[in-house]
This record gives C-alpha cells, structure tokens and sequence, in this order.
C-alpha cells in the first residue's frame, strides 16, 4: 500500500519550520504532497504562483514530495488524491485549540483521513509565517528564517513592491 500524506497550509510564507515539517514528514510517508491552499488569505504577501515557486525550489532534494495547489475543502482534495494522513505541525500550546478545531472537523467531514500531528523542532518554535512576514515588510533581516529559495522569491517581491510605492 502507498502512504501518501497532504501537508497543507498558507505558507506565506513558507518557513525553516515548515521545511523542517515536510523532511520529517517525507520520512514518514511514502509520498508527500504539499498543498498550498489558494484562498486562504484575502491580502497575502506572496501570489500562490510565488508560494508554489518558493516550495518547489525547497523541495528539490526530496524525491516524494511534490507541491500543488488546492482549493475548496481540505478533506475533499485529501480524499481526491486518495489521501489518508493530514499532516499538520504543531508549536508549543499556541497553535493547540486551532488545530484541534481543525482537525475535529475535518474528521466530521470525512472519517476516512487522520491529521497526523509533528511537534515543531525546538529552534523553530517561534518561528510562523505571520513573524516572518512582519519582519521583512518592516525591513528587518528575516533570511535565517526561511529557506534560501523562499528568501530569493522573497527577495525579488519586495524589492519589486519597493520599486512601485
Ligand atoms: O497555514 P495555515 O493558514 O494554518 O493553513 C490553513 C489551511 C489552508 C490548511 C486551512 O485554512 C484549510 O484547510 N483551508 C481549506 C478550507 C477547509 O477545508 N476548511 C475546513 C477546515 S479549517
């Protein structure tokens, strides 16, 4: 039987925490898909296209991972591509009551995928996309933050938003 596992988010963007997630993640499951939901925000910092390049140049070294997009509900696309297995990581006790609201709903959708939780790694458990993006609108140093391929699309976004204001 194949695994397979949806490790799905916002990632905008994504962060040394979220890589982190997806290598443990690829060990555990047969195949990965990371699923960029589309309209999870309504003002995002980085296009979807811009969050799918930045993963996918991240990726590259893990042959079962691939990155897709996804839109609608969670479960729906998990049981589209005959997933089983949410995987969702998990910091400290803030991020507890949301993801467990989550994941009890999607259960109630569907009986047939688990969310599977990973606890984040110690270094990164400060660390979110919503930190790291305040940092670098605001012009701070965030390139120890995220991995190098998203800091060069980060890179390139905001020096063009920089360029148009
Ligand atoms: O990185 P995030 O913002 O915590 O990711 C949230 C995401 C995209 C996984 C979540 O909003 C989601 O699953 N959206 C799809 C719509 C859906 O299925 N909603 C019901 C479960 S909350």
């Amino acid at each position: 039987m194949n695994r397979l596992a949806i490790y799905p988010g916002s990632f905008d963007p994504p962060t040394l925490g979220h890589l982190d997630v997806i290598e443990r993640a690829s060990k555990l499951f047969d195949d990965l898909i990371v699923a960029v939901g589309v309209n999870s925000s309504k003002n995002p910092m980085l296009s979807s296209d811009e969050r799918m390049e930045a993963l996918c140049n991240s990726v590259r070294h893990l042959a079962n991972v691939r990155v897709e997009q996804f839109s609608g509900l969670l479960v729906h696309y998990a049981l589209d591509k005959g997933a089983k297995s949410i995987v969702r990581g998990l910091r400290a006790t803030a991020d507890f009551e949301y993801e467990f609201q989550m994941a009890m709903i999607n259960r109630r959708l569907s009986d047939d995928v688990d969310t599977v939780f990973l606890m984040t790694k110690w270094e990164h458990s400060y660390l979110s996309s919503s930190i790291v993006r305040e940092v670098a609108v605001l012009g701070g140093d965030y390139a120890g933050l995220v991995p190098q391929a998203v800091n060069v699309v980060m890179q390139r976004v905001l020096s063009a938003r920089q360029d148009r204001s």
